[in-house]
C-alpha cells in the first residue's frame, strides 16, 4: 500500500521504517529539516536500538523516502498522524497544536477512499472532532484512531510485533470500511497472531491513556511501598518479588527507584486529569494526582539521601551521576528523573558530573550548567559519591573493586535498586538503595 507518515519523531520515524519493512511504499513527512536530512541518509535522528539498521535495509529497497513537503502525502491510501502532544506550557493539558496543524495541512491532499489514522496520544474527544474535519473536506475519506503502545528502547519490535492492535472507528463496527484497509496495512503482524480489537473512537483514545495511567500507578504504588519500607526498615525489592509472584499482580513495572519520566507517562497522566476535569469527571482521576506526587517525591528523596550519604552536606561535594536518559537504551531526556536529580544536587551546592552512553548531547542542551563526561572511568575519577540513576547494563555490570580505586570515597546511591548490596558492601562501599535497609 502507499502510506504517508506525518511526524517523524520517536513514534513516526520508527513507524515509517516499520511500515516499509512490512512491504509498503512509505513517505515520512516532518517540518524539521534536520530530522528529514538525517532520515533521508538512513540515520536515525535519535538513539533507538535497531533503527539505523532497519532504515538502511529498507531504504535500499526504495520503499522509504522522507520529505518536509506535505504535498508528498498526495497519492497515499493511508496517512498516519504521528506528531507529538507535549504538555502545554504552564498547564496540565495536552498541547494539540501539532496534531491540529498536521491534519489541516493534510486535508487538501486527501482523495476518496483514503484513511487517516491517528496514532498520537490525544485527549478523549479529539478523534471525533478530527473525523468531522476529514469528512467535511473529503466525504469519502475516513478517520481511524489506532493508538500506539511502543516503548522507547523497544520501539522497532513493539511496532512489528505489538501485543495488540486497537482500531477506533466512528460506529465501532467491524464492518467499517477503514477496518479492512488497516487490516491490509498490518496484514503481516495480524497474520502472525497479533490480536486486533475494534471499538468506538472515544474508547480507543481512552485505551491509551488508561494503559499509561495504569503503568504509572503501578510504579508509584511500588515507590509508595518503598517509602514505607524505608520507614519500617524493610526491603522493597523482596516485597516486589513476593507480591509479583501472584499472577493477578505480576512482577513487571514493580521496580522501585527514582520514579518514572520520559515523554509519555508524566504528561499523559496530567493531560488525562485535565481532560477528566473538562468532562466533569475529575473525581474519577484524583488518584492520579497522588500517583504524580509520589513520583515527584522520589526525586526529593534521592537528593536528601545523597546529602545523608555525604555526611549531611552537599556543599562542594564531587558527585558523579551515572545515567542521564529517562531509561536505558534511549537518549531521551524529556522529564528524565536522573537529570532532574543531577540538576537539583548542583543547585544545592554539589559539583556534579554526569555520564551516559547515549544521552549527553540532549542532556547538555537541557541543563548546560552541569558537567558532562562521556567516558565513565574519567567521570567517576576522584568522586566522593556516585549515583546510579539510569540502569544501563554497563552500570549494572560495574566492578565494585575496580571502581573503588578511582573514588575519593567509595559511596554509592543505587537509584534503581539494581546492584547487589552485599557485594558492594563486601568490597568496602557505603551502599544505599531506595526502600532497602
Ligand atoms: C511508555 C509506555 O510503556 C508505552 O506503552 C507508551 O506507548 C509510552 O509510554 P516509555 O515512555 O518508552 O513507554 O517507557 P517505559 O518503559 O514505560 O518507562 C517509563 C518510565 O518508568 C521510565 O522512566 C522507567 O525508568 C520507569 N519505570 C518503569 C520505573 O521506574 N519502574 C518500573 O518498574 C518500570
Amino acid at each position: 500500500m502507499r502510506i504517508s507518515v506525518i511526524g517523524c519523531g520517536y513514534l513516526g520515524a520508527v513507524h515509517a521504517a516499520c511500515m516499509a519493512k512490512l512491504g509498503h511504499q512509505v513517505v515520512g513527512i516532518d517540518v524539521d529539516e534536520n530530522k528529514i536530512a538525517a532520515l533521508s541518509s538512513a540515520k536515525a535522528p535519535f538513539y533507538e536500538p535497531g533503527l539505523d539498521t532497519l532504515l538502511q535495509s529498507v531504504q535500499e529497497t526504495g520503499r522509504l523516502a522522507f520529505t518536509t513537503d506535505m504535498a508528498a502525502a498526495a497519492g497515499s491510501d493511508v496517512h498516519f498522524i504521528c506528531v507529538g502532544t507535549p504538555q502545554k506550557k504552564g498547564e496540565n493539558g495536552a498541547d494539540m497544536t501539532y496534531v491540529n496543524a498536521a491534519l489541516i495541512d493534510l486535508l487538501p491532499f486527501l482523495a476518496p477512499g483514503n484513511v487517516v489514522v491517528g496514532k498520537s496520544t490525544v485527549p478523549v474527544g479529539t478523534a471525533a472532532r478530527l473525523a468531522e474535519l476529514v469528512t467535511d473536506h473529503q466525504p469519502d475519506a475516513h478517520l481511524v484512531w489506532n493508538p500506539e503502545f511502543l516503548r522507547e528502547g523497544h520501539a522497532v519490535s513493539d511496532t512489528l510485533q505489538p501485543d495488540r492492535f486497537v482500531y477506533g472507528v466512528n460506529d465501532g463496527s467491524e464492518e467499517h470500511p477503514a477496518v479492512q484497509v488497516l487490516d491490509e496495512v498490518y496484514a503481516s503482524p495480524l497474520g502472525a497472531g497479533a490480536p486486533r480489537l475494534v471499538m468506538d473512537l472515544p474508547t480507543a483514545e481512552l485505551v491509551k491513556t488508561a494503559a499509561n495511567s495504569f503503568l504509572a500507578t503501578k510504579i508509584s504504588f511500588i515507590n509508595a511501598m518503598a517509602e514505607l519500607c524505608d520507614a519500617a526498615g524493610a526491603d522493597v525489592t523482596h516485597l516486589a518479588e513476593a507480591i509479583g509472584m501472584d499472577d493477578r499482580i505480576g512482577r513487571k513495572f514493580l521496580q522501585a527507584g527514582i520514579g518514572f519520566g520520559g515523554g509519555c507517562l508524566p504528561k499523559d497522566i496530567r493531560a488525562f486529569m485535565a481532560r477528566a476535569g473538562e468532562l466533569g469527571a475529575d473525581q474519577a482521576l484524583t488518584f492520579l494526582r497522588e500517583v504524580d506526587a509520589i513520583n515527584m517525591r522520589r526525586r526529593t528523596r534521592v537528593v536528601e539521601l545523597t546529602r545523608e550519604l555525604c555526611g549531611n552536606s552537599l556543599l562542594g561535594k564531587r558527585l558523579t551521576v551515572l545515567g542521564a536518559a529517562f531509561k536505558p537504551e534511549s537518549d531521551d531526556v524529556r522529564d528524565s528523573p536522573a537529570l532532574s536529580i543531577a540538576a537539583q544536587l548542583q543547585l544545592q551546592g554539589a559539583v556534579v558530573t554526569v555520564t551516559d552512553p547515549k544521552a549527553l548531547e540532549n542532556a547538555a542542551l537541557r541543563f548546560p550548567e552541569l558537567q558532562y563526561v562521556q567516558d565513565p572511568e574519567r567521570a567517576v575519577r576522584n568522586a566522593e559519591a556516585i549515583l546510579l540513576l539510569t540502569e544501563w547494563q554497563e552500570y549494572r555490570d560495574l566492578d565494585p573493586h575496580l571502581l573503588k580505586e578511582s573514588m575519593a570515597t567509595p559511596r554509592i546511591l543505587d537509584g534503581r535498586n539494581v546492584l547487589d548490596p552485599a557485594k558492594w558492601r563486601a568490597a568496602g562501599w557505603h551502599y544505599r538503595g531506595l526502600g532497602r535497609p
